[in-house]
């Protein structure tokens, strides 16, 4: 065995016996070859020999890792974890509020018949030919009727159609925003925004949050301390907080990126199931904001239906973006969703989940009220999941756990933290993905009863 493949088996030895552990860093090339008493060159081919086993991987400027598991890559703030039970439905007795799906009992029926209808009408042939990364120009004209509903103007030609609001927003971040360049984003929020600047070798700078979003001074300060170039913000019933962010405060965070010079990315995944809501920045300002949305939650995610609407002179650059990461969404499914989208099927459905959405949020509010810091004043949609405070006493973990062995999946906060420097200690309860009401309402007792047990007073003897 040569020198480097030694050195190379004596780390992998080390990474099997988890004296390396997933996310730490190896030594610099150098200290790696004085260790070794060896040369650089040697120390070079021992990583590069790793990195070809699949054991490391390298960041530009930041050194060797070590690659790890699912629960690892979330625990260095890389993955979007969820727990195992999340991928799986319908275990028996498993009362899922893990994920922020919604249920509606007739959508396997519509997707049955949509499928009926294509494969009756049109030639498979159709289905056979590359076109623009954009989405085909009738794609667009549909899919701006739809997003229409949600924002003032838009034109067909400034709509990037992609396989969900996840790639609309990592495209956004890829194609603005260069690597080592800084991100601010709430505190808090969705994890696919985290793993997006993770693999992207971006700065994600958490801005803090009150209970109407993030908040302008603190976004001020992170754009005064540097160059920041883009600003990831969900105003609208936010992932995982619930906060909306009010006209005025808008309008303070356009002025402050302005000043700047920062693009706002709206991920507005929620928005075509909101009632009401203070203007998209992209309204307010047409040359500085782009608006993300998708089909994921007000029909379905397993469709892989979104879109980017942007500043027209930022489209060409997404869209060659898009070629280069997926070429395009597959007409099949274009067609899937342009068909719900033209025969009112998504409205009726955002419709009725709307209104299953505000029975279940304030059934749930009244089960869960001493552990909500703030019901959300002044909103005018309801929630699809639920940010419940713990009391100071609780761990998170524990928490979670004590959840799983009454069958109830829920996540703990720190899922959602946009830095390890964020202080959290809250769990995040979804309920619109669970079918039953009644087992819903029960989950959401038996939570509250958890809540209630833990901190009762101790008897200290
Ligand atoms: C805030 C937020 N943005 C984006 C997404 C991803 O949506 P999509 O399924 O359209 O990729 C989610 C999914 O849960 C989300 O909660």
């Amino acid at each position: 065995m040569r020198k480097f493949e030694e050195i190379a088996e004596t780390l992998v030895d080390l990474i099997k016996q988890g004296k390396l552990k997933a996310g730490d860093r190896l030594p610099s090339h150098r200290d790696l070859a004085y260790d070794y008493k060896c040369s650089v060159g040697t120390a070079s081919r021992a990583y590069g020999e790793l990195e070809r086993r699949g054991y490391t991987y390298g960041k530009v400027g930041q050194g060797t890792f070590i690659y790890g598991t699912e629960a690892d890559e979330a625990a260095i703030g890389k993955g979007v974890f969820f727990p195992r039970e999340s991928w799986v439905d319908g275990q028996r007795g498993i009362v899922n509020l893990s994920k922020n799906s919604y249920y509606h009992k007739d959508t396997d029926a519509r997707m049955r018949d949509a499928f009926l209808r294509l494969s009756m009408g049109n030639e498979p042939t159709q289905y056979l030919e590359y076109f623009d990364s954009r989405g085909r120009p009738r794609d667009r004209v549909i899919a701006a009727s739809w997003i229409g509903k949600q924002i003032e103007k838009v034109d067909p030609e400034n709509i990037i159609i992609t396989q969900g609001a996840q790639p609309g927003l990592y495209t956004a971040m890829a194609t603005l925003a260069n690597p080592g360049d800084v991100v601010a984003t709430e505190a808090f929020g969705y994890p696919g925004i985290r793993a997006a600047a993770y693999e992207l070798d971006l700065r994600l700078t958490p801005i803090a949050m009150d209970n109407f979003g993030l908040i302008p001074e603190e976004f001020e300060a992170i754009c005064k301390r540097g160059s920041v170039k883009l600003l990831v913000t969900m105003p609208t019933g936010h992932n995982p907080t619930g906060t909306t962010q009010p006209l005025e405060r808008r309008l303070e965070i356009l002025e402050i990126a302005r000043a700047h010079n920062v693009l706002i990315v709206e991920d507005a995944v929620y928005a075509p199931l909101q009632d009401v809501f203070p203007p998209a920045y992209i309204d307010l300002d047409p040359e500085r904001a782009l608006y993300i949305t998708s089909l994921s939650k007000v029909f379905s995610p397993g469709l892989r239906v979104g879109y980017i609407v942007a500043p027209p002179n930022l489209v060409p650059r997404l869209a060659t973006k898009v070629t280069a990461i997926n070429w395009m969404t597959s007409a099949i499914t274009l067609d899937m969703s342009n068909f719900f989208l033209q025969g009112g099927i998504v409205d009726a459905q955002a419709v009725d989940l709307v209104k299953t959405c505000w029975r279940r949020e304030r059934r749930a509010i009244d089960i869960l009220a001493p552990w909500i810091a703030h019901v959300h004043h002044a909103k005018r949609s309801p929630l699809p999941h639920l940010w419940v405070e713990l009391p100071a006493d609780q761990n998170m973990a524990e928490f979670v756990a004590s959840a799983r062995r009454e069958n109830i999946v829920i996540i703990a906060g720190d899922s959602f933290a946009m830095s390890k420097t964020v202080s959290v200690n809250h769990i995040r309860v979804c309920l619109m993905s669970e079918p039953d009401e009644q087992r819903l309402e029960k989950a959401l007792k038996r939570l509250a009863t958890l809540l209630a047990e833990q901190t009762s007073p101790v008897m200290v003897i």
